[in-house]
């Protein structure tokens, strides 16, 4: 049976990912624990550990192949493989995602944005044209969809989840700001900018107490 790995780990991976895509550039080709912990600012204990969960892939007194690892997170990552995303909700959110070229680089290709508002019908955006809402069932049939990212209004997120889901989406990639309930087959990531920024300045808030104190 397959180890469970926890969720902590899995968090981290995106960014041992980012920094092992940037080390390529460079033209690094072997780094150790202790130079990418270094580099990433955890400790090399940890890199240990979070890497020993995936059989480790380090090799005593040779450290880490850069692209190996690189390829070996991406698989980990499923970033081996296309997935395909579509968007429902073409205004600014959905339209800055669309234009955000980067995702197509990691795999993740954007096939269709979809709205309810007629004015917006056959715009494209970075060649990506908006289609209304009606056609969801037919382009679901038609096409692999992989993932369904959800950037509309909060009052109709739920209901636009469940019309996904029905349709065989397995995955969504929740912006409004509501918690969905979906069947345990389903996968859910909500992303909440407004959680970082609150944590930011809660962060920064204490620095300023602190100061003061000094
Ligand atoms: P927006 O008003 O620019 O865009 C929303 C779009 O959804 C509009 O084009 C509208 O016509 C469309 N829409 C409305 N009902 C629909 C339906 N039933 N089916 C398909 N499309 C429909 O709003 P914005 O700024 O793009 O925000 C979109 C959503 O994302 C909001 O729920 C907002 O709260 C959320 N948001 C979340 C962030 C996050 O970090 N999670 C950051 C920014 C926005």
């Amino acid at each position: 049976m397959e180890k469970e790995i926890s969720q902590a780990v899995i968090k981290r991976m995106p960014r041992y990912y980012r920094y092992l895509g940037e080390l390529i550039s460079d033209g690094v080709e072997r780094i150790s624990s202790n130079e990418l912990s270094i580099r990433m600012k955890v400790t090399a204990s940890q890199i240990r550990q979070d890497l020993n969960n995936f059989g480790g892939f380090g090799q005593q007194g040779y450290g880490y192949n850069v692209k190996f690892l690189h390829e070996e997170i991406g698989k980990i990552l499923g970033l081996d493989k296309q997935h395909h995303i579509i968007i429902i909700g073409a205004g600014n959110l959905g339209q800055a995602l669309a234009n955000y070229v980067k995702f197509e680089e990691r795999g993740f290709i954007i096939i269709g944005l979809f709205d309810i508002n007629p004015a917006m019908k056959d715009i494209a955006v970075r060649g990506i044209q908006i289609r209304m809402v009606e056609e969801l069932e037919r382009f679901i049939k038609e096409h692999d969809v992989d993932i369904a990212a959800l950037t509309l209004p909060k009052a109709k997120a739920t209901e636009m989840a469940e019309r996904v889901i029905d349709l065989g989406v397995h995955a969504i990639w929740n912006f409004a700001h509501v918690d969905l309930e979906v069947p345990d087959n389903v996968v859910v990531q909500n992303v909440h900018l407004s959680d970082s920024l609150m944590q930011l300045s809660y962060t920064l808030e204490k620095q300023k107490k602190e100061k003061v104190k000094k």
